[in-house]
């Protein structure tokens, strides 16, 4: 087992990647906390990785929130577990596509709380655990978007760019602590994300990829567990796009 009793703390962990990191990292041995906005599908994933015989919980949680993050980790505390492992996972599409010109504060906002504020105020609590032990891996979620732009979501390009940039600078900081910190820039995959984009988009995600396919959240899982575990010991502020042969 890759991962044998080191804790895994998954944002937004109840649906898609999440969820397929979090039964990933359960079949490998680790602990799981969950950490989801949705309180339903959050405990579902808990219960999942429990039915691997892998301990595990969820907390309702608001990463856009700094406050809903520091109470979160508190209750992780509260359980003397040692976060080992943090996935900034926790995302949305926001209203979908708009155009930037029509772009408000209030969407602006929605976007970068929950994909760069959010991975900071997590990335900032693990830490603050991980540093006194000398040792932790922190894995955030791009996207293509953050790597080559995405016409019509210029918040969410922003902020996956910005993600992508903040995995490099913590990255060389924290290195000589022993922790590593690495991004995933998945291209397109079938999670319910994709909703909240047009159908019409749907015959242009398979075309834009040469494997001519969308990803499965298993196969952004498989780069989750070479990221967290020791397989990746020499890899660190990197980002990998796992996405069937897009980079431009
Ligand atoms: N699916 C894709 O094509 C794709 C491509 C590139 C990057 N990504 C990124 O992968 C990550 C996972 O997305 P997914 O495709 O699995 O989507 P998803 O909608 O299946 O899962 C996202 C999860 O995040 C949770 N969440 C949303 N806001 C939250 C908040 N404020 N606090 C805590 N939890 C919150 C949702 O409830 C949901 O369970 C996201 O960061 C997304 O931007 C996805």
């Amino acid at each position: 087992m890759k991962l044998k009793d080191k804790v895994a703390v998954i944002t937004g962990g109840g649906s898609g990647i999440g969820r397929a990191i979090a039964l990933r990292f359960a079949a490998e041995g680790a602990r799981i906390v969950i950490a989801e906005l949705n309180e339903a599908s959050g405990s579902e994933t808990a219960e999942l990785v429990r039915a691997h015989g892998a301990e595990g919980f969820a907390v309702t949680t608001d990463v856009g929130r700094s406050a809903s993050v520091a109470d979160m980790f508190r209750s992780i505390d509260e359980r003397n577990w040692n976060p080992d492992i943090l996935v900034n996972n926790a995302g949305n599409a926001g209203q979908g596509l708009t155009p930037t010109h029509e772009v408000t504060d209030e969407m602006w906002d929605s976007i970068i709380d929950v994909h760069l504020n959010g991975t900071f105020y997590c990335t900032r609590e693990a830490l603050r655990r991980m540093l006194p032990r000398g040792t932790g891996a922190i894995i955030s979620l791009g996207s293509v978007a953050g790597l080559s732009g995405l016409p019509g979501a210029a918040s969410y390009t922003a902020a996956k760019g910005a993600v992508i940039a903040f995995t490099k600078g913590v990255a060389q900081e924290a290195a000589p602590y022993g922790i590593r910190v690495n991004c995933i820039a998945p291209g397109w995959v079938e999670t319910p994300i994709l909703n909240s984009l047009p159908d019409a988009m749907r015959p242009m995600m398979t075309e834009m990829t040469p494997m001519k396919r969308i990803g499965t959240p298993d196969e952004i899982a498989s780069v989750a567990l070479f990221l967290a575990g020791d397989d990746s010991s020499f890899v660190t502020g990197q980002t990998i796009s796992p996405n069937g042969g897009m980079y431009r």
